[in-house]
């Protein structure tokens, strides 16, 4: 019996058992799917223990030698810590198709690779060298719906001796590319707060009712209100006010979580952020607000983008604890009541089940359904 640490998550491993068959008895999400080897969707990264020939045998080429291993193959031998493989640790092969200078000292890599590169405009992607040398970052400037090639901009300074070297000759050379990379590396620290900018925007109650008109926007937008579903106008007004207050003035009214915690379910794609971004530069333009004023607030707003975006929902985290909130909690009632879904009633002492953020109830029929969705 071993303790193991998955993604922040606790539990015993029974002897014998793989670490995925481990997980999955203890109720621990792992991303899986033929539990022998080849479709490499639970690889994971382990952080402490050790790890048996089995748990890395039949990693792909690209992840050997790196404490990578598959939790289906992988027998705990050890305590472990380990999670659960990110975008920053897909390495997928590529040919180069071009590199040109761009304008100053902004160099493009145009490519095609090997398998779909899930990638947003502006994130940030490594390529290295087809032996998985000399890394550099850059950013992924194409556009994944409408442009035929994957680009990737760096820096003059950064360019690696493997694509400079065969710069006259880059049609076909091959390379890996790893992301795109999840957005919290190298994260710059927050704005100091600018309390002339606050005055300038018309202080207290004009921001407060920029902010209100705002949200009516939002709430009236097709894209966004969804996600508004569970709140009112004036109680997100009020929230993003004392937030913001707090961030440009300097106040400290705002009681609240942090973005990260209070967006944790949201999966908010860069192109959504940048709608919401938009639609609030049209308000403030619609209160006359200059140009130069409206970057400036964009800015403190902009930051929280790597709190935001994401793929995926990620748990909530409070101090070094981690609560995931999309999922459902069973429990046995007192008393009867009616389904929140099809309102039907619920007989006194049933088993039901509870979605643990949005907290409705469940009867037998819906909460099938519901789980099969989740
Ligand atoms: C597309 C982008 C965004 C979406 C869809 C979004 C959506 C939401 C929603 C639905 C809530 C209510 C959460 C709840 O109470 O259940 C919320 C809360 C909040 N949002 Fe956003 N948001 C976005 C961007 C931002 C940005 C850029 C900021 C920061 C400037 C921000 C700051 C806040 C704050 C401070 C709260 C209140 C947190 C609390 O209740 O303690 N949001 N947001
Ligand atoms: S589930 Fe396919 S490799 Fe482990």
């Amino acid at each position: 019996m071993f303790n193991i640490r998955f993604n922040g998550q606790e539990t015993t491993s029974k002897p014998n058992e793989t670490l995925l068959e481990c997980l999955l008895r203890s109720n621990i999400n792992i991303d899986f799917s033929c539990k022998s080897g080849v479709c490499h969707r639970c690889m994971s990264k382990c952080l402490e223990g050790e790890l048996s020939n089995d748990a890395t045998r039949k990693l792909p080429i690209t992840h050997r030698g790196k404490n990578y291993l598959l939790a289906c193959q992988c027998v705990p031998v050890s305590d472990m810590v380990v999670e659960a493989k990110s975008s920053d640790d897909n390495i997928t092969q590529c040919i180069a198709v071009n590199l040109e200078h761009e304008n100053g000292n902004v160099w493009q890599l145009a490519f095609e690779s090997y398998r779909v590169i899930n990638y947003q405009t502006g994130q940030r992607a490594a390529v290295m060298s087809i032996n998985m040398q000399d890394e550099i970052i850059g950013v992924l400037s194409s556009d994944p719906d409408n442009d035929a090639l994957t680009v990737l901009q760096f820096e003059q300074q950064d360019l690696p001796h493997w694509l400079n070297e065969s710069s006259q000759d880059i049609n076909a050379l091959e390379f890996y590319l790893r992301g795109p990379l999840t957005e919290q590396q190298e994260r710059p620290p927050l704005l100091a707060p600018n309390p002339e900018l606050w005055q300038q925007l018309g202080g207290d109650s004009k921001i407060y009712e920029i902010l209100n008109t705002f949200y009516h926007a939002v709430y009236a937008d097709a894209q966004l209100a969804p996600f508004f579903e569970r709140i009112t106008i004036e109680r997100i007004t009020g929230k993003q006010f004392s937030f913001l207050k707090k961030h440009i003035l300097g106040e400290d009214g705002f009681i609240g979580e942090d973005p990260k915690n209070s967006h944790n379910w949201m999966v908010v794609n860069h192109n959504l952020f940048n709608h919401r971004i938009e639609l609030m530069r049209r308000i403030l333009r619609d209160y006359a607000v200059s140009e130069t004023l409206i970057q400036q607030f964009e800015a403190y707003e902009e930051q929280f983008r790597p709190d935001i975006v994401k793929n995926q929902p990620w748990p909530k985290q409070i101090g070094d604890q981690f609560i995931d909130t999309e999922r459902f909690e069973e429990c046995v009632l007192d008393e009867a009541t009616i389904c929140d879904y099809c309102s039907a009633e619920i007989p006194a002492n049933t088993m039901v089940k509870y979605h643990l953020r949005i907290g409705k109830l469940a009867c037998k029929d819906c909460s099938t359904t519901s789980e099969s969705t989740e």
